[in-house]
């Protein structure tokens, strides 16, 4: 037990790719590490928050001081996710897809003489945008991420105004930036103020940044 400035602060954090089933042994997944998320409970956990880590199959391994609950679907997510609240605080930065096969096979799919496979997909639910959504219990303060390639401020604002969250983490993805999969970041922070560009950073350094906002906006 953390003394801290968030020490009587139960914080919710999700982080990590999810994997969607294709059949038993096949799934559909996305490049996130888990590296972001990760960094960000531990930074919240060091403030003394009570932080429930809502993870997918990460190459990294969870934060120790964390309360964990694994993952692998988006569905699972969801249900996880609904379980901890209510939080004063979530934090959604997991690579949820977007969608999952409709409709998974319960047994292994086999090659067929050259027929191929038709892979049917659902939406799948948008974890962030509901929780930003409540109508009662809702976290008084919701952060979400936007990975963008382009146009980074204005996908993100857009972003924000759609989902409701009060603050978005954008950052910048294209595969030159080296971010996915690597230990720097560069986000800009975009609230009711407006977006506030940080400099480049390791990953650790952004999550010790935004927890420092996080308390500061909780304990204002
Ligand atoms: O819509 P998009 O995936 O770009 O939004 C990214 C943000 O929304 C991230 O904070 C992500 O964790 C969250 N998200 C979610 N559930 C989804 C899709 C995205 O919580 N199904």
């Amino acid at each position: 037990f953390t003394k801290g400035p968030l020490s009587s602060k139960r914080i919710l954090v999700t982080s990590g790719p999810t994997h969607e089933p294709i059949d038993p042994v096949r799934y559909i997944a996305n490049r996130s590490s888990g590296a972001q998320g990760t960094a960000i409970a531990r930074a919240l956990a060091a403030l003394g928050a009570e932080v429930v880590f809502v993870t997918g199959p990460a190459d990294v391994p969870p934060p120790d001081g964390v309360q964990v609950v694994r993952v692998e679907t988006a569905q699972q997510m969801l249900q996880a996710v609904e379980a901890a609240l209510p939080v004063d605080a979530a934090v959604f930065a997991a690579a949820v897809a977007d969608w999952r096969v409709a409709s998974a096979s319960g047994s292994k799919i086999k090659k067929q003489n050259g027929a191929l496979p038709v892979l049917e997909f659902a939406e799948n639910p948008d974890i962030l945008a509901q929780v930003s959504q409540m109508a009662s219990g809702r976290p008084s303060l919701v952060v979400g991420f936007a990975a963008e390639t382009d146009d980074v401020i204005a996908h993100a604002t857009a972003k924000r105004q759609r989902k409701g969250c009060d603050w978005i983490l954008a950052n910048d993805v294209s595969p030159a930036t080296g971010i996915m999969g690597g230990t720097e970041n560069a986000v800009v922070l975009i609230s009711d103020a407006g977006a506030d560009e940080w400099p480049r950073m390791s990953k650790s350094e952004v999550a010790t940044r935004l927890a420092d906002r996080i308390a500061t906006a909780l304990t204002a």
